[in-house]
């Protein structure tokens, strides 16, 4: 069975890749989703306020009269603390992941600025990553804001990145554009190299006892791959990115339908952090017993079978489905 894949250029044992998350915080644990068949990992983000905290630090230092220097340390949390990084440590793990594994290493930054916390990109490239992610995690607060702006903030942060850098660039992005797939678009013609569908957002919860705002993340469920799995379907064949399906992969059955969408390749991280990286195997072993009994010999064979481009009723994926289904819901309520 062939299950190798390419995905932005980079030769892959299969489509499996883990996601960005606290598995790759140490080198041990990136060797052990190499054992256990991981294709490649991405690394957990280096955020820009992690970057700007040092910076802040730094300034701190050539201008002792600052006195805002612990303000400003408060206004740009030291959010890798929980993965108890910095950004010298963030890249010394790179270089320690690569000399210890065969396989691809991904780097993420994670930021909304087109300034300072870029310089690591190419960093992270000097460091030996394979490639980049970005993930542009941005909400837009300020209520002025157009989408046009936001979408170029996208666009200027994805050049900028461009020109410093010579391994491929991938975006992890949200679904909330107006025209997703015009944006998807966009970006593949600024020079995306992969796209990957689709970040989870922070959504905060309140706690009505206490009146308080509560930060909490949830891992998520397999429910969660429809809206991935149509954008992938859509996008298959329609843009030169490498397509990468991240949120909801808990089995081999995610795995095969958003490689039956186009996915290039598939991610998973809250089914490794709930089960243990053990499970990857079993979403490679489900996958290849699927593809023995479906005649399938290549992963390539099978991809993007299901896509908008190559299914048989497309309309499956329009508006007009949407209307049949809520007709033949109400028939099966009289
Ligand atoms: C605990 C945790 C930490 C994560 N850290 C990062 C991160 O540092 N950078 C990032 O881009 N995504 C991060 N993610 C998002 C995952 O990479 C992934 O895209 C998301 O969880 C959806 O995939 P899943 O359904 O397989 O979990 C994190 C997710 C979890 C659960």
């Amino acid at each position: 069975m062939d299950l190798r894949t390419q995905y932005m250029g980079l030769q892959l044992k299969n489509p499996v890749i883990a996601s960005a998350s606290p598995l790759s915080s140490k080198v041990d644990s990136i060797r052990r989703l190499e054992d256990v068949g991981a294709s490649a990992v991405v690394m957990f983000s280096l955020f820009e306020e992690q970057i700007r905290h040092e910076n802040a630090a730094f300034d701190h230092l050539l201008s002792s009269h600052t006195e805002s220097f612990a303000e400003s340390l408060d206004y740009f949390p030291n959010v890798a603390e929980e993965y108890e990084a910095t950004p010298e440590s963030y890249l010394t793990l790179i270089q320690q992941a690569k000399a210890a594994v065969d396989i691809p290493i991904i780097g993420s930054l994670n930021g909304i600025t087109n300034s300072g916390w870029i310089d690591y990109a190419k960093q992270i490239e000097q460091a030996g990553a394979d490639a980049l992610e970005l993930n542009i995690f941005y909400i837009p607060t300020d209520l002025m804001e157009s989408g046009a702006d936001i979408e170029q903030r996208y666009i200027d942060i994805l050049t900028t990145v461009k020109s410093v850098v010579s391994i491929p660039v991938a975006l992890k992005l949200s679904p909330f554009f107006s025209s997703i797939g015009n944006m998807m678009k966009r970006l593949d013609d600024a020079g995306a190299d992969g796209l990957v569908l689709f970040n989870r957002f922070y959504q905060p919860d309140f706690d009505i006892q206490t009146l308080s705002v509560n930060p909490t993340l949830q891992l998520s469920t397999n429910a969660e791959i429809r809206l991935p799995l149509l954008w992938i379907a859509m996008l298959h064949g329609r843009v030169n990115a490498s397509l990468a399906a991240t949120r909801g992969v808990h089995s081999h059955v995610e795995v095969i339908k958003y490689l039956l969408a186009g996915a290039d390749v598939v991610m998973s991280t809250s089914a490794l952090l709930k089960n243990g990286v053990e499970m990857l195997k079993t979403f490679l072993y489900g996958l290849e017993k699927w593809m023995e009994g479906r005649g399938y010999e290549s992963v390539s064979e099978m991809r993007g079978v299901m896509s908008h481009q190559n299914v048989a009723h497309p309309e499956a994926f329009e508006r007009v489905n949407y209307i049949r289904i809520l007709e033949s819901f109400k028939m099966e309520m009289e």
